[in-house]
């Protein structure tokens, strides 16, 4: 495709120069093209579903790496780091390292925590809106449960070497948190290598979708260890159609947690993250 082919699936390239901002993307014709036929498929059946999350989550784990089974569809960055935030079992004495001038939604969801008595460390950047790895290395010690960056910062466009930042929090048992909102689709991104536990990104700035859509990535070895996640599945069985409509949001929190091989045990290994609501639960 050539640099003229592809601005003409950019209609406002006709009566704008776009300049972009990292705000959001403007909407191409073939994302509009999708969008209309979602809305025929589903406005002109009750049964016909017009996209399937699954062949989503493939999609995300080609471009950023990990295992389809480890990405949830959520609404936005924001709500996937709130998420995990809420969903670590963190307590008084805890800390968590991010730096300054993150953005909000790598932050606020971090700075909640701080009701609990966790403390938040902000790691000083440089005047140039580079990250020093060391400066965050510093602030790194045994009661450090998270490291948490974005992976290209929204200000500065700043992309700071995760990986040997991720290797920093691991050596002291520390989560490795990347925001890859204005990363995905942009640059290469790969969770394996770039050492990465959580991954929260959004669809609607180089992945050219829209607001409200997200995903969240949470490497599956986590999931034994985070007790206080929402965990539920991709509902294939009426065994656990039942189980999830039977159960409230707060009983959920309560319920142990089903482990990953458990939970594969019941529907063919699509271990799901979603924050539970009636609407995500679909029988096949
Ligand atoms: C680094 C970063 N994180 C997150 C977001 C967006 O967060 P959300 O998807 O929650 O709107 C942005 C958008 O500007 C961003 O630049």
């Amino acid at each position: 495709m050539n640099i003229e082919k592809i601005r003409s699936l950019f209609p406002i390239t006709k009566k704008a120069i776009y300049l972009n901002n990292a705000s959001k993307a403007p909407l191409n014709t073939l994302v509009q093209d999708q969008l209309q036929v979602f809305l025929n498929t589903e406005y002109g059946s009750i049964g016909n579903k017009a996209f399937y999350r699954d062949e989503i989550r493939v999609s995300l784990s080609k471009l950023l790496g990990g295992l389809p089974e480890e990405y949830a569809l959520v609404t936005s960055t924001g709500v996937g780091v709130g998420i995990v935030a809420q969903g670590l079992d963190l307590k008084k004495g805890d800390n968590i390292v991010i730096p300054e001038r993150e953005h909000w939604n790598n932050s606020f969801p971090w700075l909640q925590l701080e009701k609990k008595g966790v403390e938040v460390r902000f790691a000083k950047i440089n005047e140039d809106n580079s990250i020093d790895p060391g400066a965050i290395g510093k602030l790194i010690d045994d009661k450090t449960r998270v490291v948490a960056i974005a992976a290209v910062r929204f200000n500065s466009g700043y992309r700071p070497n995760l990986s040997t930042i991720g290797k920093m929090a691991h050596k002291k048992g520390a989560l490795f948190v990347v925001d890859v909102a204005q990363a995905a689709g942009m640059i290469p991104i790969d969770v394996e290598k770039d050492q990465i536990d959580v991954m929260a990104g959004c669809g609607f700035k180089w992945l050219l979708g829209m607001h409200g859509t997200g995903f969240l990535y949470v490497n599956k070895k986590l999931l034994i260890g985070l007790p206080r996640f929402y965990l539920a599945c991709l509902l294939r069985t009426p065994f656990m159609i039942n189980f999830l409509t039977m159960m409230t949001l707060e009983n959920l929190r309560r319920v142990p947690l089903l482990t990953h091989s458990s939970v594969r045990g019941r529907q063919d290994s699509s271990c799901y993250l979603i924050l539970v609501s009636r609407t995500f639960i679909r029988k096949r």
